[in-house]
């Protein structure tokens, strides 16, 4: 196996999650954002992690637009969020249908894993959106189920990351 892990982080925990793969595996790390669809030749697997922010996996859209380069790969896309992932609506309809519209390619296999918010070093944008998020939601009379969430989840403030949810992943990729 000739495997590389990429990630986009902001916060560190997408870092930290492919830091483990990476170990896990024994495979190089690399930062997206450093890489171009054509470094991926050499490659039989890869991974790749993102935050999500707003239902968008962070870097994902390198593989996904060029998805037709990588047939025949194994490719590994993870993300990292605050969504508690027993929401399996969430994940699997609206996360899907905001990063594959063409719906999951051939080869690709997708993970979800629990990050973290700490809202006291969120950037200034960052925690402008989210207050500014919690503020819509909560004017809103009758409320749908995810505008439910949404508020609850401007709350939610921690570090939920797992090494242990990386299994799945690893199955995945060594099998
Ligand atoms: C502006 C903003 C938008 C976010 N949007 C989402 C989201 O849509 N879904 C989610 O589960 N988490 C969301 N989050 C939480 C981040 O995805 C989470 O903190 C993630 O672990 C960050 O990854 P990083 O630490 O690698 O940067 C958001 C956070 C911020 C600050």
């Amino acid at each position: 196996m000739h495997a590389i892990v990429l990630y986009t982080s902001k916060y560190g925990s997408t870092k930290d999650y492919a830091g483990w793969i990476a170990e896990e595996i024994g495979c190089e790390v690399r930062e997206t954002k450093k890489t171009c669809i054509e470094d991926l030749a050499p490659y039989d697997t890869i991974i790749l992690g993102g935050g999500l922010y707003a239902e968008v996996i962070a870097g994902a859209s390198l593989l996904v637009k060029n998805a037709a380069a990588l047939k025949g790969k194994k490719v590994a896309i993870f993300s990292t969020g605050i969504t508690p992932l027993s929401y399996r609506e969430y994940y699997d309809t609206l996360v899907l249908e905001k990063n594959f519209k063409d719906g999951i390619p051939e080869g690709f296999k997708v993970f979800n894993f629990m990050g973290k918010m700490i809202l006291d070093e969120l950037s200034l944008p960052h925690r402008t959106a989210i207050k500014a998020l919690k503020k819509l939601m909560s004017g809103k009379k009758n409320p749908t189920e995810m505008e439910k969430l949404l508020i609850e989840l401007c709350d939610a403030d921690g570090d939920f990351t797992d090494k242990d949810a990386i299994k799945p992943l690893l199955d995945y990729i060594r099998n």
